[in-house]
């Protein structure tokens, strides 16, 4: 079956329903999302928004800051445009209906401004905990009443329709997206001139991540098999506290939480970040999250800790309710001891080559959000820029979209053709394919790497991307297959450009070139 849109957005997310909404007025939006429509990273986040909103901030420290975490790879005309708009973004968030956290100082009320790691002013706007949580629900909510969306939920987008795929005429553009409808497991074509990637993160390509299960990194995945150019992919932050207790998966531990003072100790209960960093428990998460490694190594230990006790009980209970409850279910009462937490997978600093408006050099393709490499981030991001960039990114790509006036796809494109595959019949090779990546990954590519684990990697991967390949022509496809086939693709390409820097630079360490490089002050593009 084949449908027509104005505008096709892969994903429900902030860059994803941010954009909908943007573009609502002006055309008939579909927003194809493979779980239920909250299922995000956007729905997971905790610290909050990073934005200038008081009078003791500047722009000018929020570039700089950004600038410095990035170590010297941000794109500084980019970082300007981001953090200038961030205020406006903020004020459009709360017309949506979005309650960030407030204090009272001196009988003035205003926000409750959060502090994180690299910042050096309080400037991070948060509801509690929950704050991804409250933006997802504004954005949900809003977008439901705007009669121009549908929203398909339990839609997996496959593949980006090419016209130089289906020998159309014109220059080389993208007509649509085949997507699977995973109820029916039917695969439709639907067409439209604009077609945008805000499908997020790549977490589960690690055996450990904070990432909810939908970052399989399908976008970034997409855009390489239509040939448009990756950047930085080695670039993956590693968030430093994730819970480590063996019934939990994935929960985060807010960087928040140190912000407000908490004290990274080992085993022995000792404070040691500042053998590591002069900042201590606040320098940039590259930083602290070498550290705990370096320090769990050297000790022998399973993690480290966090401990907050001394912040008080009512004050713990009353500014991270969600963690404190969430500790307390796996038996850790943070009002009464450490908090055990190892660093984990958490966000994807390079991506999809693009503008701040999401344009990419394929025509009528846009990526928005975690899935693009703007140049923000550069060799790592300053906490809490994401959800900032993916509000901002978004505005501009409708600015974009409605300038250029939406197109009508007339050539005609084929259905999708299923050939001679079959129903799967061991769907073993699936799931161990997917555990196999995802532990030689963390093994191999993590948080200290070498060029011979980084090699071993890469030949290992070559072998899976042939089995998992056959697999797809052969088979029917299934939503676990279509994300194995580009878990292995966006592996590749973490590798592939880790091998290709020699050097180490914010995110990227390599014990076989440890030190930064003057020659490797650009971004890795394959
Ligand atoms: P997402 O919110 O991840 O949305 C991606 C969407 O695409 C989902 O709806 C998904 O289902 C859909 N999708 C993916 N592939 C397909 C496909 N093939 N077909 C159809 N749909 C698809 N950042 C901050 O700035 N501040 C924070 O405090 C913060 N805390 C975080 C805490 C956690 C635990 C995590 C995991 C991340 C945090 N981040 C934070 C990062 C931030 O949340 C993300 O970078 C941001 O939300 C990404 O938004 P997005 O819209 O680009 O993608
Ligand atoms: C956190 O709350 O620590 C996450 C913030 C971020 O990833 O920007």
């Amino acid at each position: 079956m084949s449908q027509s849109f104005d505008y096709i957005i892969l994903g429900s997310g902030i860059a994803g329903l941010s954009l909908a909404l943007e573009l609502s007025d002006h055309g008939i939006v579909a927003v194809i999302t493979k779980k239920s429509r909250a299922e995000s990273n956007t729905n997971y986040a905790q610290g909050g928004i990073a934005s200038v909103t008081s009078q003791e901030d500047s722009f000018e420290l929020h570039v700089r800051d950004t600038l410095v975490a990035g170590a010297g790879l941000c794109k500084e005309d980019v970082v300007r445009k981001i953090v200038s708009a961030g205020p406006e973004r903020i004020a459009w968030l709360v017309s949506l209906g979005l309650k960030f956290s407030e204090r009272e100082e001196n009988g003035i009320r205003g926000y409750d401004l959060g502090k994180e790691g690299g910042h050096s002013k309080r400037r991070i706007l948060h509801a509690k905990d929950v704050t991804g949580r409250e933006i997802e629900s504004a954005l949900v909510e809003a977008v439901s009443s705007q009669k121009n969306i549908t929203i398909f939920e339990n839609h997996f987008a496959i593949d980006l329709i090419l016209s130089s795929k289906i020998g159309a005429p014109g220059p080389r553009r993208v007509l649509g997206v085949y997507i699977l409808d995973r109820a029916s497991g039917e695969v439709h074509t639907f067409l439209s001139a604009v077609v945008v990637l805000a499908t997020g993160g790549c977490g589960k390509v690690y055996l450990y991540t904070t990432n909810p299960d939908i970052a399989t990194g399908d976008g970034v995945a997409m855009a390489h098999r239509a040939g448009v150019p990756i950047a930085n992919m080695e670039f993956i932050q590693f968030h430093p506290t994730c819970l480590y207790h063996k019934d939990a998966k994935s929960f985060l531990i807010s960087e928040a939480v140190r912000g407000e003072g908490a004290h990274l100790v080992n085993s022995a209960g000792e404070r040691f970040m500042k053998n590591y960093d002069e900042r201590g428990e606040l320098a940039p998460r590259d930083i602290v999250a070498r550290a705990i490694d370096a320090e769990i190594k050297r000790r022998g230990d399973k993690c480290v800790f966090l401990d907050l006790r001394h912040k008080g009980d009512d004050f713990i209970r009353e500014r991270f309710p969600n963690i404190y409850r969430t500790c307390l279910k796996y038996g850790i009462d943070a009002t009464d001891e450490p908090i055990p937490v190892v660093p984990a997978a958490h966000y994807q600093c390079g991506g999809v080559v693009c503008g701040v408006d999401g344009s990419t050099s394929l025509k009528g393709l846009y990526a928005l959000g975690e899935v693009a490499c703007t140049g923000l981030h550069g060799a790592n991001r300053l906490a809490s820029n994401s959800l900032l960039e993916a509000v901002v990114m978004a505005h501009e790509a409708a600015k974009t979209i409605i300038h250029n006036k939406s197109e009508k796809i007339s050539c005609p494109v084929p259905e999708w053709q299923p050939g001679n595959a079959v129903e799967p019949d061991e769907l073993v090779v699936v799931s161990h394919n997917w555990e196999e990546i995802r532990r030689l990954m963390w093994d191999y590519v993590g948080i200290v790497r070498t060029t011979k684990r980084l090699q071993r990697a890469q030949s290992r991967l070559t072998n899976l991307a042939r089995e998992i390949e056959e697999f797809y022509w052969g088979y029917k496809v299934t939503a676990d297959l279509l994300e194995l086939r580009n878990l292995v693709v966006v592996a590749q390409l973490i590798v592939r450009c880790a091998l290709i820097r020699k050097e180490s630079r914010g995110l990227h360490y390599t014990m076989d070139f440890p030190e930064p490089d003057p020659a490797w002050l650009h971004d890795t593009i394959v």
